[in-house]
């Protein structure tokens, strides 16, 4: 069973022991109700790294005051037994009061990939996402910190961040998990009733669509469009973006250069994200 810490300092002893013993450390954040997506990030970790550090924390700074923070599923017992089967070596639970004291007056803005598709509808987003990665970061001090691409727009803004920040841990980056029909597992969809969860399995293949018809030479506005009103019809209520934009910096795509589709889309008051690569020509 992991270790289950939740305190800077109990967390930072430990990890300080396994380097000591000259252990390779990964770490990899997550926000709990952990799925598949997760478990597989943990399983990259450890064939990178002899220990692994998983933090569950539902950061309150990456939410807007509308969002669904309080709702935000917690299953803490749940999450432990997954981390013990997946041989995770230790859990980082800190409270809201241990990662942000009283009096705390940092943030973190990361600009270039974080710049449009998310920022455009969460502006606060990846300033509390850059903010809390920064600090558990420093405190778990990894060799090496795994980031999933179904959040791609937060992959590409960590790997800015760690740049930019001269921090030491190698950012790894890992496919998306999905279940048969292709839908991305996220802790979100424990939202979705029955009719939305069948409307949300065909995001995937509209994007898939998209990204294969870019590749094939269609006008990218064209596309974006087409596949914006392909996701009406399919029952979505609401696109808040379908773009194309070229892979790492996000800057908008060009053809020729690696590319991905990214989107997010309303299903009554869940929003859904996917991204998709664009087959190279
Ligand atoms: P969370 O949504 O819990 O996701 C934790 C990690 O799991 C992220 O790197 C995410 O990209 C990855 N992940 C989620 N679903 C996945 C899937 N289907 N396949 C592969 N990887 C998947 O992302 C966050 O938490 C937070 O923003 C965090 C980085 C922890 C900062 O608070």
């Amino acid at each position: 069973a992991p270790i289950v810490v939740d305190s800077v300092t109990a967390l930072r002893a430990q990890v300080r022991d396994w380097r000591q013993a000259g252990l390779k450390v990964a770490m990899v954040p997550t926000m709990g109700a952990l799925h598949d997506g997760h478990i597989s990030l943990i399983r990259i970790a450890l064939e990178r790294a002899e220990r692994c550090v998983v933090s569950i924390f539902v950061n309150p700074t990456q939410f807007a005051p509308t969002e669904d923070l309080d709702k935000y599923p917690r299953q803490l017992a749940r999450d432990l037994d997954r981390l013990r089967e997946a041989g995770a070596h230790l859990a980082f639970t800190p409270g809201v009061s241990e990662m942000y004291p009283a009096g705390f007056a940092t943030k973190i803005s990361v600009g270039g990939p974080s710049r449009g598709l998310e920022t455009d509808f969460r502006p606060s987003f990846f300033d509390g996402v850059a903010t809390v990665v920064a600090k558990l970061l420093l405190q778990a001090a990894p060799d090496c910190a795994v980031f999933g691409e179904k959040d791609y727009q937060q992959l590409c803004v960590v790997r800015q961040l760690c740049r930019d920040l001269d921090l030491a841990v190698e950012i790894v980056g890992a496919p998306t998990v999905r279940d048969a029909h292709g839908l991305a597992m996220s802790s979100r969809n424990a939202y979705l009733g029955e009719g939305e969860l069948e409307i949300a399995r065909k995001l995937n293949l509209i994007l898939r669509r998209a990204a294969a018809a870019l590749s094939a030479g269609a006008d990218e506005a064209g596309a974006t469009g087409d596949t914006a009103k392909a996701l009406v019809s399919a029952g979505f209520q609401k696109v808040d973006y379908v773009a194309a934009r070229t892979s790492v910096t996000l800057e908008p795509w060009q053809r020729g250069r690696d590319g991905r589709v990214l989107a997010a889309a309303w299903l009554g008051t869940t929003r859904l994200i996917d991204n998709v690569e664009i087959p190279s020509a």
